[in-house]
């Protein structure tokens, strides 16, 4: 029986459908306090979170209002999708519209995803990357918010699986160039001072970026900061790193 003199706590604005579409961060195990000395110790293979497991699986990166993740998973059910998204407002946004479509193949995880990638995520077993119009921090002290570093380049080759891509598109400029100038080392025949010796080189091939299966008449991806920037006749900058397969 409700008690009338306690206030009903606000319901949530957006159903996340934790267990179904939303995994918050305190369903991982916690980090074990031997992680730095043995990285392996915190892996959690994130393909059990899909009714197949066993179906190719992809990762994107900052979806913001998901309309990738949703769009893409339904257009491609041969694939399992893992949105990751730090934000709890565009966490729970995305995952309540893909629950409203039950996708069974997509899946939100709220956590950076830097730090998922570096602690979590299990080597070799990621087909695809998608990172769509990753946050600019254009300010120098900003730089190191930037998702795309050397440190995230190295873990990406790790957890992609060989001929595993890592696809990109942004609409800015300043920003390409910071990583035009990290894909130069990335994809060099001789070795950068960056590139960790476990790596062979080059450690990434890159191609031209070919336009998702979602994308609509003349889109690359379809993301919702795509849409705005074309509206706005912004120019975009696009390309694949793929590990060698
Ligand atoms: C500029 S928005 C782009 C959203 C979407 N990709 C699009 O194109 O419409 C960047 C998104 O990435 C998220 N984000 C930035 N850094 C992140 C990180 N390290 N881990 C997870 N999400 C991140 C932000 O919260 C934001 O929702």
């Amino acid at each position: 029986m409700n008690d009338p003199g306690v206030t009903p706590a606000t319901p949530p604005k957006f159903d996340d459908a934790p267990g179904v579409i939303g995994i918050a961060p305190g369903e991982l195990p916690p980090l074990p306090d031997s992680i730095l000395t043995e990285p392996e110790s915190g892996r959690h293979d994130p393909r059990i979170w899909f009714r197949d497991p066993s179906l190719p699986f992809e990762l994107e990166i900052g979806c913001g209002k998901g309309t990738f993740i949703l769009e893409e998973s339904r257009a491609r059910p041969d694939a399992n999708f893992l949105g990751i998204e730090w934000e709890h407002e565009y966490y729970s946004y995305s995952a309540d519209r893909l629950r409203r479509v039950s996708a069974p193949n997509a899946r939100m995880l709220r956590a950076d995803a830097t730090e998922f990638l570096r602690w979590r995520c299990p080597s070799a077993i990621v087909r695809v990357i998608h990172l769509y119009f990753s946050d600019p921090w254009p300010k120098s002290r900003h730089h190191k918010n930037r998702v795309v570093q050397d440190r995230f380049l190295a873990d990406a080759w790790r957890v992609l699986l060989p001929g595993g891509e890592l696809r990109i598109v942004t609409d800015h400029s300043e920003y390409w160039a910071w990583m035009e100038e990290r894909f130069a080392r990335w994809t060099a025949p001789e070795r950068a001072p960056e590139i960790p010796v476990l790596i062979p080189t080059p450690a990434f091939e890159r191609m031209a970026y070919q336009k998702t299966t979602a994308a609509g008449e003349g889109e690359l991806v379809g993301t919702n900061f795509e849409r705005k920037y074309r509206r706005e006749g912004r120019p975009f900058h696009s390309c694949v790193l793929r590990k060698p397969g």
